[in-house]
């Protein structure tokens, strides 16, 4: 029997069963090598677009892989930093290169996490050993997440917190001073009334005794002015609010202060806005506001006198009126401005001022919920501007 077709069929068959396994084969490969295609480009997108910088180095710490959102802030470019040393990156700051040694740390194979501060941002970076398939340490690995904001945060929440603590203590004095001021304020009365008693039925017959009155009525009305000032900072909750006319309390203000302004060679200037509307405001609480201005404007114009400008406007866009009070006196050291309204805070010679004139603006103004700010003028002295919302 001829078993050549038969050698030839059997042949044929295996030739195309092998085509066909082969073909399966490479379009199985092929889906492989597809699939391993995506998923190493995600991988990269994933890294590239990771909101962090992460990086390896080899033993020598030079940088063998630099990835991440993180690193464009930086202005360093991946493949720039790539086979750099970290102390060359990390060069411009002694603080991180004391950092180095943390990298070290992990070369011997420990976690290490530590904070750096570079080119204005704060980084929080976790470090560990790279470690070949053999579990041998040939380098480091470590992410570094910008953490700046978060410090801001954390910084601005402690600040808070001590701004609290400091009101809750003030509080406190508040509530002792005026206590205080209450029991002092009803003998001061009786020595002032005692005081004029003996004005009158004395007279001037003796000189001496005349002096001696006056110097106590002074002291005992300096005395009724610390109380008073203790007493409105610690109880100055009343508020009788009524639309009021703000430039004509300011002129009446400045109508009560024209005697200090004359002794002490100030001319005033008012720029008052014809068409402010009503704010709703405590007349008197804001005449002693004005009035605390005025005086503090005088002292700080001693000796030689200046100018005292006085301006309101009305912004209709903020639904507010604005007043602006400009002295040209010696202004504020800038070291001293964030304390200015802080009760007891005071520049001025022992006996000359309390320290409670803009403390207890301050509290009437915040119940007025009306805004207030002092800055240095450019030109010399300073200039309060107060927010009134309407
Ligand atoms: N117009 C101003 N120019 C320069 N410094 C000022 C002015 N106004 C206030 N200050 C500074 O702010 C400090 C606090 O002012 P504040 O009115 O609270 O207290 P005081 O004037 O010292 O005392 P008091 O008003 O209780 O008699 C002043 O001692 C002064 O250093
Ligand atoms: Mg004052």
């Amino acid at each position: 029997m001829n078993m050549l077709p038969l050698l030839l069929v059997i042949t044929t068959a295996t030739a195309v069963t092998l085509g066909v396994s082969l073909a399966l084969a490479i379009s199985r490969h092929r889906r492989i090598e597809a699939a391993r295609g995506e998923r190493e480009e995600r991988l990269r997108m994933i890294t590239a677009q990771m909101p962090a910088v992460l990086w390896s180095t080899n033993t020598d710490l030079h940088v063998t892989n630099c990835l991440g959102a993180g690193i464009a802030p930086l202005r360093l470019p991946g493949k720039e930093v790539v086979s750099t040393a970290m102390f060359e990156i990390f060069r411009l700051s002694d603080q991180n290169l004391l950092r180095m040694d943390e990298l070290k740390r992990a070369l011997q194979g420990e976690l290490v996490v530590y904070e750096v501060d570079w080119q204005g941002q704060t980084f929080s970076v976790h470090a560990q050993p790279l470690t070949d398939d053999k579990g041998r340490i040939i380098g480091t690995i470590g992410v570094a997440q910008d953490i700046t904001a978060r410090k801001q945060a954390e910084e601005e929440l402690r600040a808070t917190q001590m701004q609290l603590i400091q009101a809750a203590k003030l509080e406190i004095v508040g509530q002792m001073a005026a206590s205080v001021a209450h029991e002092v304020k009803n003998p001061l009365n009786n020595i002032m009334f005692a005081v004029s008693y003996l004005k009158d039925t004395l007279g001037d017959a003796d000189k001496t005794v005349s002096e001696v009155l006056a110097q106590i009525q002074a002291a005992v009305e300096k005395g009724t002015r610390a109380v008073r000032g203790l007493m409105d900072l610690a109880a100055p909750d009343e508020l009788r609010l009524q639309p009021e006319d703000l430039n004509k309390i300011i002129t009446g203000a400045l109508q009560m202060m024209k005697h200090e302004f004359a002794t002490n060679q100030i001319k005033v200037e008012t720029h008052l806005a014809a068409d402010l509307p009503p704010v709703s405001l405590d007349r008197h609480k804001i005449e002693q506001c004005l009035l605390n201005f005025c005086m503090n404007a005088v002292h700080a114009m001693q000796p030689n006198g200046g100018t005292l400008t006085v301006r309101t406007r009305l912004n209709e866009r903020e639904r507010a009126v604005v007043t602006e009070i400009d002295d040209t006196g010696h202004g504020i050291p800038p070291d001293k401005m964030d304390r200015l309204f802080q009760p007891f805070f005071t520049t001025k010679p022992k006996g000359k001022g309390s320290g409670l004139g803009l403390a207890v603006v301050k509290t009437i103004l915040d119940l007025h919920h009306a805004g207030v700010s002092i800055a240095n003028r450019p030109e010399g002295g300073i200039r309060i501007t107060v927010i009134f919302p309407l």
